[in-house]
């Protein structure tokens, strides 16, 4: 895929789809195979057989190896054809791509690009994914979305779009009225937005309890390419919260729980398919109601279908695109925008950097 940042990590499964049954997926436009072998690691190999190119996810694993389903070539979990049925000899280079793997934050992420450069400092601090003191609900599957992925992230960096696309659930026509602070650092984005002394959302309101007006704060920090930290959360209005407050550290903000409200984190995850479809992961993790299902089945159908909104949304967006030839550059930009810009242009930056250098 032209126009993608290869030397970055994505998310190619949730932990628990990646198993002794290979999984077949596509990412950044190239076929790959995931299963794991017998020490439990994940392995990533191209899903197209040196012999004939049949899918090898349609063979079986074989310890730590993966043997095509057609005529048996093996492979191991480097990716180095180590049987050929019928002849001893092995044809230089049989061989099928391998990509490094990290199993980390209940992710196993690809690293598309130069396999020396992966670097696990590149990902995001996800901690709360693993942290007992908070609680997970993953979006399970994965969404796939049939638009390109920086329409996603422009979407999870201009969180106006609540008073519409989500009025039923998180959203409330007040959102917009209140302005955005924007910054950068070398490799994020990050929105900030503080909505004052204004009545809950529904699903604030049925999460918290509230029967009055709250101040809500948005943090969105996306890192290129495509991963996007959004922490959320309310107070009952008049409790001391400051705009401008920004948390020291993760599950510190300015009071959430302790101060009568909630906060919680939403991670984001978007992995190009193709240039015209996307997989999607995100996850909840909250440090309130810990051991509630009833608070697990309302972030995991009524946040689900929340973004389900988002979702139909941009496929839309992108079908209506493509019909027209339209193109980002034929947009009109306003205020909200300016954080999704910010992001696109560095993305377009760090490809055009690692084309020069290749
Ligand atoms: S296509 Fe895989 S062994 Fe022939
Ligand atoms: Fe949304």
């Amino acid at each position: 895929m032209d126009g993608v940042l290869h030397n970055a990590w994505y998310a190619a499964a949730w932990n628990h789809e990646v198993s002794e049954t290979p999984l077949a997926r596509t990412l950044l436009g190239e076929p790959v195979v995931l299963y794991r072998n017998r020490a439990g690691r994940a392995v990533a190999l191209e899903d197209r057989c040196c012999h004939r190119g049949l899918p090898l996810s349609r063979g079986r694993v074989d310890g730590d190896a993966i043997e095509c389903g057609y005529h048996g070539f093996t492979f191991d979990d480097s990716g180095s054809c180590i049987r050929v049925p019928g002849q001893a000899r092995i044809p230089p280079g049989a061989a099928v791509r391998a990509w490094p793997i990290l199993e980390k934050y209940q992710i196993v992420w690809l690293w598309a690009g130069t396999p020396e450069d992966a670097d696990e400092t590149l990902l995001p601090d996800w901690q709360v994914m693993d942290d007992p003191a908070w609680r997970v609900v993953k979006g399970d599957p994965p969404f796939h979305v049939a638009c390109h992925y920086e329409l996603f992230n422009d979407n999870l960096l201009d969180l106006s779009h609540l008073a519409y696309v989500h009025i039923r659930n998180i959203g409330t026509g007040a959102v917009p009225d209140f302005p955005i602070v924007t910054s950068r650092g070398d490799r994020t984005v990050r929105m900030i937005r503080w909505i004052m002394d204004s009545p809950p959302a529904p699903l604030y309101a049925r999460f918290g309890g509230f029967d009055r007006n709250i101040d809500r704060w948005q943090y969105a920090e996306a890192q290129v390419p495509s991963l996007n930290t959004v922490w959320v959360g309310c107070l009952p209005a008049g409790c001391g919260a400051k705009p401008g407050d920004h948390p020291a550290a993760i599950g510190r903000g300015p009071g959430g729980r302790d101060g009568g409200g909630f906060e919680f984190f939403n991670l984001n995850a978007i992995t190009p398919e193709t240039d015209r479809t996307s997989w999607y992961f995100y996850a909840h993790s909250r440090n309130f109601a810990l051991d509630d299902p009833e608070v697990d089945e309302m972030f995991r159908v009524e946040l689900r279908g929340a973004f389900q909104e988002d979702v139909d949304i941009l496929a839309a967006q992108q079908a209506n695109m493509d019909r027209h030839a339209h193109k980002p550059r034929d947009w009109l930009d306003i205020n909200v925008d300016g954080p999704g810009l910010t992001l696109r242009r560095m993305i377009g930056d760090a490809v055009a950097r690692e084309r020069e250098a290749a």
